[in-house]
């Protein structure tokens, strides 16, 4: 069985992915502030395979930590899951934003998605191009065919402002440096972000509240699909175009299935059908706060949400009797 009897998702789904999310965010924090990168995403990784483990699906890795040769868990094809549920596909990043976490700035996030078998585009970990909007504007009025200013220029014109009047949020990198400059000098306004662009994307979907209403830039292919699985459940729009460095990088990509390696993806052909997407904030954040450790206890908040009914869930938990382990959580 591959879905629910009416279609989609089987919604009890929702609550098993965000306790893999919660669960991923506590071995994550306790390496807040640490300096330790990759200790920090192995904690995250370590945990969030062992709670896969205990849902009750037929899970496939399409979005991992690398692949097979490169990455011991959560790798590109691994089978997760008990293996009785219904079979589905499966992003994760368990932290997404290991250098934010290691220097426990603001808004590093535990993230997954699982959506029916064959709904997600299947990325390498390489760069994508992205641009991105929230729900409520016509379709099609951003294209990555066209100038940063065009599109901007569009969405102003949607939204019914001046350009001045709209925020892009944008990777703080040297190369965007020309896409900076452009934005700047059309005299829209630019948040720049140290890291985390799923973060990014979602801001978009909620203007009035985090200031930020395009995103724009390249970013991890990964995080590119993670964003639009969630705006496939907030509403909006988005477009990613693979860019891969080189040779090597060109034949992962057709190896996994793209004939054309620097085509265009809208949201439908990066995510279709019904999809879960789960994010428990590691550090405080605008999206979500962080985990907060109180003598025995653990409190987290999510935010899980679902293509097929557009259900949007926060959900703060407190988990008892931590102590040093993470079992039985
Ligand atoms: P990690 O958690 O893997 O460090 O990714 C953080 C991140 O900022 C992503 O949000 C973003 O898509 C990507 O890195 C950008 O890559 P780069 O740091 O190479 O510009």
């Amino acid at each position: 069985m591959a879905t629910a009897k009416n279609g989609g998702l089987e919604r009890v789904l929702v609550l098993e992915v965000a306790r893999v999310t919660e669960v991923a965010a506590i071995a994550a924090a306790r390496w807040r502030g640490k300096g330790q990168n990759k200790a920090a995403d192995k904690a995250a990784v370590d945990a969030m395979r062992q709670e896969l483990g205990r849902v009750h699906i037929r899970g496939k890795v399409v979005i991992g930590e690398g692949e097979m040769d490169e990455a011991p868990m959560l790798y590109i094809g691994e089978k997760v899951g008990v293996g009785d549920g219904p079979e589905v596909d499966i992003a994760v990043d368990p932290l997404e934003g290991t250098t934010i976490c290691a220097k426990d700035m603001p808004n590093a996030l535990a993230v997954l998605a699982i959506s029916e078998a064959g709904g997600m585009l299947h990325a390498p970990d390489i760069y994508m191009d992205k641009i991105a909007i929230g729900p409520g504007y016509p379709a099609g009025i951003i294209s990555l065919d066209d100038t940063p200013s065009k599109n901007v220029e569009r969405l102003a014109k949607a939204k019914g402002v001046p350009v001045s009047e709209i925020t892009a949020c944008v990777l703080d990198r040297p190369r965007h440096e020309k896409l900076i400059a452009e934005l700047r000098s059309l005299g829209a306004g630019v948040r720049l972000i140290p890291d985390g662009d799923i973060a990014g994307v979602i801001w978009t979907t909620d203007p009035g509240q985090t200031g930020v209403d395009i995103y724009l830039g390249s970013g991890g292919a990964p995080e590119g699909v993670l964003a639009a699985a969630a705006l496939k459940c907030i509403g909006g729009q988005i477009q990613g175009r693979l860019l891969p460095e080189n040779d090597e990088q060109v034949r992962r990509v057709v190896e996994m299935g793209q004939k054309n390696p620097r085509r265009i993806f809208s949201l439908e052909e990066m995510v279709s059908g019904d999809v879960i997407f789960s994010a428990s904030g590691v550090t405080d954040g605008s999206l979500m706060s962080g985990v907060h450790f109180r003598g025995d206890f653990a409190e987290t908040e999510t935010v899980v949400m679902r293509a097929k009914t557009g259900t949007v869930r926060r959900i703060k938990t407190s988990f008892r009797n931590i102590g040093s382990k993470m079992q039985g959580l």
